[in-house]
Protein backbone atom coordinates (compact mmCIF):
# COMPACT_ATOMS: atom_id res chain seq x y z
CA UNK A 1 0.00 0.00 0.00
CA UNK A 2 1.11 3.16 -0.42
CA UNK A 3 0.45 5.93 1.86
CA UNK A 4 1.07 9.35 1.41
CA UNK A 5 1.98 11.07 4.87
CA UNK A 6 2.00 15.25 4.86
CA UNK A 7 3.80 17.46 7.29
CA UNK A 8 4.49 20.81 8.02
CA UNK A 9 2.13 23.47 6.73
CA UNK A 10 1.69 26.94 6.14
CA UNK A 11 0.08 27.01 9.73
CA UNK A 12 1.46 28.28 13.36
CA UNK A 13 1.21 25.12 14.17
CA UNK A 14 4.26 23.64 11.42
CA UNK A 15 6.64 22.43 14.03
CA UNK A 16 4.07 20.74 16.26
CA UNK A 17 3.05 18.69 12.86
CA UNK A 18 7.19 18.17 12.26
CA UNK A 19 7.03 16.23 15.77
CA UNK A 20 3.80 14.48 15.14
CA UNK A 21 4.09 13.67 11.73
CA UNK A 22 7.87 12.06 11.98
CA UNK A 23 6.43 9.86 15.05
CA UNK A 24 3.78 8.37 13.19
CA UNK A 25 6.04 7.71 10.16
CA UNK A 26 8.42 5.65 12.69
CA UNK A 27 5.79 4.19 13.91
CA UNK A 28 4.01 2.89 10.87
CA UNK A 29 4.96 -0.82 9.99
CA UNK A 30 7.67 -0.77 6.79
CA UNK A 31 6.86 -4.13 5.97
CA UNK A 32 3.26 -3.30 5.10
CA UNK A 33 3.48 -0.29 4.03
CA UNK A 34 5.41 1.48 1.30
CA UNK A 35 5.52 5.58 2.34
CA UNK A 36 6.15 8.68 0.44
CA UNK A 37 6.34 11.59 2.36
CA UNK A 38 5.41 15.20 0.93
CA UNK A 39 6.17 17.67 2.93
CA UNK A 40 4.61 21.15 2.80
CA UNK A 41 7.52 24.38 4.06
CA UNK A 42 5.79 27.40 6.74
CA UNK A 43 5.66 29.39 3.50
CA UNK A 44 3.65 26.55 1.34
CA UNK A 45 6.35 24.57 -0.51
CA UNK A 46 4.93 21.15 -1.21
CA UNK A 47 7.96 18.74 -1.67
CA UNK A 48 8.56 15.29 -1.82
CA UNK A 49 10.97 13.79 0.54
CA UNK A 50 13.37 10.82 1.15
CA UNK A 51 15.54 11.50 4.12
CA UNK A 52 15.18 10.47 7.90
CA UNK A 53 12.72 11.64 10.45
CA UNK A 54 15.71 13.26 12.41
CA UNK A 55 15.99 15.19 9.84
CA UNK A 56 11.82 15.94 10.08
CA UNK A 57 12.45 16.93 13.90
CA UNK A 58 15.06 19.01 13.19
CA UNK A 59 13.28 21.15 10.49
CA UNK A 60 16.19 20.94 7.92
CA UNK A 61 14.07 17.98 5.70
CA UNK A 62 13.87 20.76 3.62
CA UNK A 63 17.21 22.01 2.85
CA UNK A 64 18.71 18.59 1.27
CA UNK A 65 19.08 18.52 -2.86
CA UNK A 66 16.78 15.47 -3.11
CA UNK A 67 13.56 17.15 -2.18
CA UNK A 68 11.51 17.18 -5.40
CA UNK A 69 8.36 19.67 -5.82
CA UNK A 70 5.38 18.11 -5.62
CA UNK A 71 1.88 17.97 -5.35
CA UNK A 72 -1.29 16.05 -5.08
CA UNK A 73 -3.14 16.30 -8.17
CA UNK A 74 -7.03 16.18 -8.31
CA UNK A 75 -6.82 15.82 -11.89
CA UNK A 76 -8.33 12.53 -13.37
CA UNK A 77 -5.27 12.55 -16.17
CA UNK A 78 -2.81 12.51 -13.54
CA UNK A 79 -4.26 11.03 -10.37
CA UNK A 80 -2.13 10.56 -7.20
CA UNK A 81 1.58 12.73 -6.27
CA UNK A 82 2.47 14.26 -9.06
CA UNK A 83 6.36 15.18 -9.27
CA UNK A 84 7.98 17.57 -11.39
CA UNK A 85 11.60 17.57 -12.53
CA UNK A 86 12.07 20.36 -15.26
CA UNK A 87 9.51 19.84 -17.89
CA UNK A 88 8.68 16.33 -17.04
CA UNK A 89 6.43 14.94 -14.34
CA UNK A 90 5.98 11.82 -12.75
CA UNK A 91 2.34 10.43 -11.25
CA UNK A 92 2.43 7.90 -8.02
CA UNK A 93 -1.03 7.02 -7.60
CA UNK A 94 -1.69 6.80 -3.45
CA UNK A 95 -3.67 4.27 -1.85
CA UNK A 96 -4.21 6.39 1.50
CA UNK A 97 -3.11 9.94 2.57
CA UNK A 98 -2.48 10.66 6.36
CA UNK A 99 -2.09 14.46 6.56
CA UNK A 100 -0.44 15.04 10.09
CA UNK A 101 -1.11 18.48 9.81
CA UNK A 102 -2.24 20.68 12.63
CA UNK A 103 -4.43 24.03 12.44
CA UNK A 104 -4.85 26.09 9.59
CA UNK A 105 -4.16 25.08 6.03
CA UNK A 106 -4.30 21.60 7.44
CA UNK A 107 -6.56 20.20 9.96
CA UNK A 108 -9.14 22.57 8.70
CA UNK A 109 -11.05 21.32 5.79
CA UNK A 110 -8.85 22.96 3.13
CA UNK A 111 -6.26 19.79 2.52
CA UNK A 112 -9.59 17.64 3.10
CA UNK A 113 -11.37 19.15 0.38
CA UNK A 114 -7.97 18.34 -2.10
CA UNK A 115 -7.87 14.88 -1.30
CA UNK A 116 -11.68 14.08 -1.43
CA UNK A 117 -11.20 16.13 -5.30
CA UNK A 118 -8.95 14.00 -5.76
CA UNK A 119 -10.01 11.16 -4.77
CA UNK A 120 -7.57 9.45 -2.23
CA UNK A 121 -8.93 8.34 0.95
CA UNK A 122 -7.29 9.87 3.74
CA UNK A 123 -6.95 9.08 7.24
CA UNK A 124 -9.66 11.41 9.57
CA UNK A 125 -12.58 13.85 9.43
CA UNK A 126 -13.96 14.77 5.81
CA UNK A 127 -13.93 18.35 4.72
CA UNK A 128 -16.95 19.25 6.27
CA UNK A 129 -16.36 17.99 9.93
CA UNK A 130 -12.53 19.61 9.78
CA UNK A 131 -13.97 22.82 8.76
CA UNK A 132 -16.39 22.94 11.93
CA UNK A 133 -13.99 21.33 14.74
CA UNK A 134 -11.46 23.85 13.40
CA UNK A 135 -13.96 27.11 13.51
CA UNK A 136 -14.37 27.11 17.96
CA UNK A 137 -17.26 29.54 17.67
CA UNK A 138 -19.48 27.30 15.01
CA UNK A 139 -18.71 23.57 16.76
CA UNK A 140 -19.95 25.57 20.05
CA UNK A 141 -23.10 26.36 18.45
CA UNK A 142 -23.85 22.88 17.22
CA UNK A 143 -22.41 21.35 20.34
CA UNK A 144 -24.78 23.92 21.89
CA UNK A 145 -27.47 22.44 20.13
CA UNK A 146 -26.78 19.58 21.24
CA UNK A 147 -27.61 19.37 24.69
CA UNK A 148 -23.84 19.79 25.70
CA UNK A 149 -22.80 23.13 28.00
CA UNK A 150 -20.35 25.48 26.53
CA UNK A 151 -18.96 28.45 28.31
CA UNK A 152 -20.91 31.65 27.50
CA UNK A 153 -19.48 33.85 24.84
CA UNK A 154 -19.41 36.95 22.68
CA UNK A 155 -18.23 36.38 18.86
CA UNK A 156 -16.36 39.94 17.47
CA UNK A 157 -15.62 39.86 14.16
CA UNK A 158 -12.39 41.79 12.21
CA UNK A 159 -14.01 45.46 10.60
CA UNK A 160 -16.66 45.64 12.94
CA UNK A 161 -17.41 48.19 15.87
CA UNK A 162 -15.92 46.14 18.94
CA UNK A 163 -17.52 48.18 21.47
CA UNK A 164 -20.81 46.27 21.62
CA UNK A 165 -19.23 43.07 21.98
CA UNK A 166 -16.60 44.50 24.76
CA UNK A 167 -19.63 45.44 26.85
CA UNK A 168 -21.29 42.11 26.33
CA UNK A 169 -18.17 40.12 26.75
CA UNK A 170 -17.88 42.63 30.49
CA UNK A 171 -21.27 41.10 31.32
CA UNK A 172 -19.62 37.99 31.56
CA UNK A 173 -17.31 38.96 34.09
CA UNK A 174 -13.30 38.39 34.07
CA UNK A 175 -11.05 36.83 33.49
CA UNK A 176 -12.12 36.29 30.09
CA UNK A 177 -10.31 33.86 27.42
CA UNK A 178 -10.05 35.32 24.03
CA UNK A 179 -9.59 33.07 21.29
CA UNK A 180 -9.16 33.20 17.86
CA UNK A 181 -12.10 31.59 16.16
CA UNK A 182 -9.94 29.08 13.91
CA UNK A 183 -6.34 28.43 15.58
CA UNK A 184 -4.40 25.83 17.21
CA UNK A 185 -1.95 24.47 20.41
CA UNK A 186 -3.10 28.22 21.87
CA UNK A 187 -1.58 30.33 19.26
CA UNK A 188 -3.56 33.63 19.93
CA UNK A 189 -5.11 33.17 22.79
CA UNK A 190 -4.91 35.70 25.97
CA UNK A 191 -6.96 35.22 29.35
CA UNK A 192 -7.73 38.81 29.99
CA UNK A 193 -7.81 40.41 33.40
CA UNK A 194 -9.76 43.89 32.54
CA UNK A 195 -11.22 45.72 29.73
CA UNK A 196 -7.69 46.95 27.90
CA UNK A 197 -6.33 43.41 28.43
CA UNK A 198 -9.51 42.66 26.76
CA UNK A 199 -9.36 45.18 23.62
CA UNK A 200 -5.91 43.72 22.97
CA UNK A 201 -6.30 40.52 22.97
CA UNK A 202 -9.27 41.10 20.55
CA UNK A 203 -6.47 42.68 18.44
CA UNK A 204 -4.11 40.21 19.00
CA UNK A 205 -6.48 37.27 17.69
CA UNK A 206 -7.49 39.28 14.91
CA UNK A 207 -3.43 38.16 13.35
CA UNK A 208 -4.51 34.41 13.38
CA UNK A 209 -8.52 34.97 12.47
CA UNK A 210 -10.54 37.65 11.74
CA UNK A 211 -13.26 35.87 13.70
CA UNK A 212 -12.74 36.01 17.54
CA UNK A 213 -14.81 34.39 20.61
CA UNK A 214 -14.77 35.75 23.70
CA UNK A 215 -15.21 32.98 26.55
CA UNK A 216 -16.12 32.98 29.97
CA UNK A 217 -14.03 31.34 32.32
CA UNK A 218 -14.96 28.01 33.42
CA UNK A 219 -13.80 26.79 36.89
CA UNK A 220 -12.87 23.60 37.20
CA UNK A 221 -10.23 21.32 35.00
CA UNK A 222 -9.59 20.25 31.46
CA UNK A 223 -10.13 16.54 30.30
CA UNK A 224 -9.71 15.19 27.15
CA UNK A 225 -11.43 12.12 25.39
CA UNK A 226 -9.95 10.23 22.54
CA UNK A 227 -11.73 8.70 19.91
CA UNK A 228 -11.49 6.42 17.20
CA UNK A 229 -13.48 5.34 14.51
CA UNK A 230 -16.91 5.75 13.01
CA UNK A 231 -20.14 4.22 13.32
CA UNK A 232 -19.36 2.49 16.36
CA UNK A 233 -16.01 4.67 17.83
CA UNK A 234 -13.62 3.45 20.36
CA UNK A 235 -13.85 6.11 23.68
CA UNK A 236 -10.37 5.49 25.02
CA UNK A 237 -9.48 6.45 28.75
CA UNK A 238 -9.95 10.13 29.65
CA UNK A 239 -6.82 12.06 30.94
CA UNK A 240 -7.34 15.29 33.32
CA UNK A 241 -4.74 18.57 33.11
CA UNK A 242 -3.70 19.43 36.17
CA UNK A 243 -2.64 23.13 36.04
CA UNK A 244 -0.47 25.15 38.55
CA UNK A 245 0.39 28.11 36.47
CA UNK A 246 -1.80 30.21 34.56
CA UNK A 247 -3.13 28.66 31.45
CA UNK A 248 -2.60 25.77 29.31
CA UNK A 249 -0.62 27.98 26.50
CA UNK A 250 1.84 26.77 23.66
CA UNK A 251 5.07 27.05 25.81
CA UNK A 252 3.40 25.07 29.09
CA UNK A 253 1.70 22.61 26.41
CA UNK A 254 5.18 21.40 25.08
CA UNK A 255 7.24 21.62 28.26
CA UNK A 256 4.18 20.80 30.90
CA UNK A 257 6.73 22.43 33.50
CA UNK A 258 4.22 23.58 35.48
CA UNK A 259 1.34 21.27 34.99
CA UNK A 260 0.86 17.12 34.87
CA UNK A 261 -1.07 15.24 32.56
CA UNK A 262 -2.82 12.55 34.74
CA UNK A 263 -3.92 9.13 32.49
CA UNK A 264 -7.00 7.72 33.62
CA UNK A 265 -8.18 11.43 34.91
CA UNK A 266 -8.57 11.26 38.90
CA UNK A 267 -12.52 11.25 38.51
CA UNK A 268 -15.12 8.76 39.69
CA UNK A 269 -16.10 6.12 37.37
CA UNK A 270 -19.70 7.83 37.44
CA UNK A 271 -18.06 10.75 35.97
CA UNK A 272 -16.01 9.47 33.27
CA UNK A 273 -19.02 7.53 31.98
CA UNK A 274 -21.07 10.71 31.94
CA UNK A 275 -17.41 12.59 29.87
CA UNK A 276 -17.49 9.43 27.62
CA UNK A 277 -21.06 9.91 26.62
CA UNK A 278 -20.46 13.62 25.99
CA UNK A 279 -17.42 13.01 23.94
CA UNK A 280 -19.37 10.48 21.81
CA UNK A 281 -22.77 12.53 21.40
CA UNK A 282 -19.85 15.74 20.26
CA UNK A 283 -17.99 13.47 18.19
CA UNK A 284 -21.26 12.16 16.90
CA UNK A 285 -22.91 15.90 16.21
CA UNK A 286 -19.56 17.27 14.69
CA UNK A 287 -19.89 14.57 11.89
CA UNK A 288 -16.19 13.53 13.19
CA UNK A 289 -14.85 10.13 11.17
CA UNK A 290 -11.36 8.44 12.13
CA UNK A 291 -10.25 10.05 14.94
CA UNK A 292 -10.60 13.18 17.26
CA UNK A 293 -9.60 14.15 20.66
CA UNK A 294 -12.37 15.72 22.47
CA UNK A 295 -11.63 18.35 24.47
CA UNK A 296 -13.82 19.67 28.00
CA UNK A 297 -13.66 20.97 31.22
CA UNK A 298 -15.51 19.40 34.62
CA UNK A 299 -15.98 22.39 36.33
CA UNK A 300 -15.54 22.12 40.72
CA UNK A 301 -19.69 21.06 40.65
CA UNK A 302 -19.18 17.89 38.63
CA UNK A 303 -20.66 19.60 35.01
CA UNK A 304 -19.00 18.89 31.72
CA UNK A 305 -18.75 21.86 29.39
CA UNK A 306 -17.27 21.40 25.94
CA UNK A 307 -13.86 23.36 25.24
CA UNK A 308 -13.23 22.20 21.46
CA UNK A 309 -11.93 19.10 19.23
CA UNK A 310 -8.89 18.51 17.60
CA UNK A 311 -9.09 16.38 14.66
CA UNK A 312 -5.51 15.80 13.95
CA UNK A 313 -4.34 16.06 17.96
CA UNK A 314 -0.79 15.90 18.43
CA UNK A 315 0.82 12.54 17.63
CA UNK A 316 4.49 12.95 18.99
CA UNK A 317 5.39 9.26 21.30
CA UNK A 318 4.02 11.73 24.66
CA UNK A 319 1.23 13.18 22.72
CA UNK A 320 -1.87 12.75 24.72
CA UNK A 321 -3.72 11.05 22.19
CA UNK A 322 -1.31 8.11 21.22
CA UNK A 323 -1.00 7.68 24.99
CA UNK A 324 -4.60 7.42 26.34
CA UNK A 325 -4.99 4.86 23.41
CA UNK A 326 -2.10 3.01 24.56
CA UNK A 327 -3.89 3.07 27.78
CA UNK A 328 -7.03 1.50 26.43
CA UNK A 329 -4.91 -1.16 25.55
CA UNK A 330 -4.49 0.11 21.73
CA UNK A 331 -0.31 0.26 21.16
CA UNK A 332 0.99 3.79 18.84
CA UNK A 333 1.90 0.73 15.62
CA UNK A 334 -1.89 -1.18 16.45
CA UNK A 335 -3.67 2.82 16.01
CA UNK A 336 -1.67 3.52 13.09
CA UNK A 337 -3.43 -0.32 11.13
CA UNK A 338 -6.65 0.66 12.94
CA UNK A 339 -6.68 4.71 11.32
CA UNK A 340 -5.12 3.65 7.72
CA UNK A 341 -7.76 0.71 7.40
CA UNK A 342 -10.88 3.17 8.55
CA UNK A 343 -9.23 5.47 6.11
CA UNK A 344 -9.86 2.86 3.04
CA UNK A 345 -13.62 2.01 4.81
N1 LIG B 1 -3.54 21.24 18.29
C1 LIG B 1 -2.64 20.33 18.95
C2 LIG B 1 -1.74 19.68 17.99
C3 LIG B 1 -3.38 19.33 19.78
O1 LIG B 1 -4.54 19.51 19.95
O2 LIG B 1 -2.79 18.35 20.22
MG1 LIG C 1 -6.56 22.56 19.14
Amino acid sequence: KNIAVLFGGCSTEYDVSLQSAASVIDHLDRSKYHFILLGITREGTWLRYNGSTADIRSDTWHTYDNCIPAFISPCKNARGIVELSGTEYRTTPVDVAFPVLHGKNGEDGTVQGLLELSGIPFVGCDTLSSAICMDKATAGQLVRAAGVETAASVTAFAGDDLDPAIREAEKLGFPLYVKPSRSGSSFGITKAYDKQALRNGIQAAFSHDRKVVIEQNVTGFEVGCAVLGYSEPVIAAIDEIELTGEFFDYEEKYSLRTSNIHLPARIEPGTADRIKAAARLIYKTLGCRGLARVDMFLTEEGRIVFNEVNTMPGFTAASRYPNMMRYSGISYPQLMDRLISLAAA
